[in-house]
């Protein structure tokens, strides 16, 4: 048993072929202005062939090679998705593959939009458990495979891309830097938004949606920082998961952030990415060095399901 993990790095991976606004209103009956207004994204990028499983490997390539890390140091390769069209062999056997990364144990985490924060919480208490002593968790998504490109009200949402995360066991005596998982879901309202068949679709109804993730979710976004024992205020940035600013800030208003707090709008320049959106959202800003090491950030997933989870984690 360890007293808990750390993240030791963060990479990401997206696509170079963007898709604007005004790319989707040329085949739908759509605008930029009402994008913006409504959802709060610009344009978003799209897979030009890579998979999911594609994108999961750059990402944990660059994580890994940022860690310090080697591939045999890896015993656990965990990766949220739920666009992954193979079920068997899994994403994560095939990141491993890629890697060189020698007999670990290897699964994928479906949780739709809230699959990194189950992913990191299952890597992190792994490693508790010592079933594993340093973990690739990975969240990515090629949602352009499963949207309905000719649906106004879906196609405007989506992107593909992949974050990941190193995770390693804190030596005796120091802090965890993964604090507690807060994780749940509303079963009965799990038909709002599904991925459901053998070719599907997403399909989502939205405003539904959309009234859960403003009024149900903001109290667990402050249960995690109790369990963390950090108060709101004192959090450096939020990370929640990039499907609607209205959303964003409705959860934002009710947390009580210091006025310097940073609020990841990655879905500007990304779209909805579903489990990627929260790695790559943290890994795009700890890359432009806004966020210092050791600074504490609450993640928070939700959607698909419906389900939700979050904790708070020490940048690395
Ligand atoms: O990632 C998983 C979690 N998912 C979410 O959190 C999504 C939650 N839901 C939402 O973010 C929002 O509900 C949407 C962005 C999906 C939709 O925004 P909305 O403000 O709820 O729009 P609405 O569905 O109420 O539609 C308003 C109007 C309708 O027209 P009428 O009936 O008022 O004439 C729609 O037909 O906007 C129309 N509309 C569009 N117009 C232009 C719907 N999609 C579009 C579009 N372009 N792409």
């Amino acid at each position: 048993m360890t007293a808990g993990s750390r993240i030791l790095a963060m990479g990401h991976y997206q696509p170079s072929r963007v898709i604007t606004n005004d790319d989707l209103a040329s085949t739908l009956d759509t605008n930029d202005a009402w994008i913006r207004d409504r959802v709060g994204i610009a344009e978003r990028r799209v897979a030009d062939g890579e998979s999911v499983a594609d994108m999961a490997t750059f990402a944990a390539e660059k994580a890994l090679a940022t860690s310090g890390l080697t591939a045999s140091d890896i015993d656990l390769v965990i990766v949220a998705t739920c666009s992954a069209i193979d079920r068997c062999p899994n994403v994560a056997t095939r990141v491993a593959d890629r890697l060189g990364i020698n007999a670990p144990g290897a699964f994928d985490v479906n949780t739709a939009c809230s699959g990194f924060s189950y992913a990191l919480a299952t890597g992190d208490h792994a490693i508790r458990a010592g079933a594993s002593r340093n973990a690739l968790v990975i969240g990515a998504e090629k949602l352009s495979d499963i949207t309905d490109w000719s649906d106004r009200t879906t196609a405007v949402l989506f992107g593909d891309g992949a974050g990941a995360a190193v995770l390693t066991a804190v030596p005796d005596g120091e802090p965890a830097g993964i604090g507690p998982v807060v994780w749940g879901s509303t079963p009965e309202k799990g038909e709002a938004l599904k991925i459901a068949g053998w070719q599907p679709y997403i399909k989502q109804e939205g405003q539904a949606v959309f009234r859960w993730a403003t009024t149900a979710l903001a109290p667990f976004a402050i249960e995690v920082c109790e369990k963390a024992g950090i108060a709101p205020s004192e959090l450096a940035a939020f990370v929640p998961h990039q499907a609607n600013t209205r959303i964003i800030d409705g959860i934002v208003k009710r947390l009580g952030l210091s006025p310097e707090a940073i609020v990841a709008k990655d879905l500007v320049e990304s779209g909805n990415t579903s489990a990627a959106s929260v790695p790559l959202a943290l890994s795009k800003l700890i890359e432009r060095g806004e966020l210092p090491s050791g600074a504490p950030v609450l993640l928070f997933g939700f959607g698909g399901g419906l389900t939700y989870a979050g904790q708070v984690v020490r940048c690395p």
